[in-house]
């Protein structure tokens, strides 16, 4: 087997898709190291999850520098200092900067709870996604994990699930069958590029079956 994939994990909230990742690699599914992780804000789960886990996890965010730019050498810095391979946005709630998205061309991936492109774009995030799906009165929804361009959830799907929205179904309710599909299939793309078998052309992500 090939060494293990090396991936920084940035996440804004409690680090459940995170940790999804790491119980995946524990058991032998995902052939991947967690190297670093980053958060934006100081008190997110995330971070005691990284804590828990023995993984160095640090609070870094634009406004602990003067500029744009400085955020993202400072950014650069950290991810190459530990030799990412892959970067993914765990519930990363902030746009990468355009040098980390220009460095890491097609190894940025996002997770988004919902099926792209309906229900993605700036400002709909989290709950807010949910109650969108509910209200425009959908019957399914589903999660997508996409590669990160220069804007918001608009890279190329890399791997996609559909769950059915229920009678009865609250934000919460839809929201965690959707976080259900989320654990899956973040890993099942991760370990595809742990394995070599995404091929990019233009916006079509193909899955090799070597
Ligand atoms: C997840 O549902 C993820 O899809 C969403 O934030 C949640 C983070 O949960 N991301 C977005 O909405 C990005 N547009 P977690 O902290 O438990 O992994």
């Amino acid at each position: 087997m090939s060494a293990p994939l090396r991936i920084a994990a940035f996440a804004s909230g409690r680090g459940s898709n995170l940790e999804a990742v790491l119980e995946n690699i524990k058991a032998g599914k995902l052939n991947a190291k967690v190297v670093v992780v980053i958060s934006n804000r100081s008190k997110a789960g995330v971070l005691q999850v990284a804590g828990q886990w023995g993984i160095p996890a640090f609070h870094i965010s634009q406004i602990q520098f003067e500029d744009k730019d400085e955020f993202a050498t400072h950014l650069l810095k950290v991810l190459t200092e530990y030799e990412t391979q892959l970067v993914v946005l765990a519930g990363y709630l902030k746009k990468m900067p355009l040098e980390i998205v220009r460095a890491f061309k097609n190894k940025i991936l996002n997770i988004h709870p919902a099926l792209l492109p309906s229900f993605g774009g700036k400002g709909l995030y989290g709950h807010l996604v949910h109650e969108a799906v509910l209200e425009y009165g959908c019957k399914i929804s589903g999660a997508t994990v996409h590669l990160v361009d220069d804007e918001y959830d608009t890279g190329a799907p890399i791997v996609q699930r559909c769950v059915p929205v229920k009678e009865g179904d609250t934000a919460e309710t839809l929201a965690a069958r959707v976080l259900q599909v989320e654990h899956q299939i973040f890993s099942e793309a991760i370990q595809l590029f742990a394995e070599g078998k995404v091929e990019i052309e233009g916006r079509r992500v193909r899955i090799l079956s070597k």
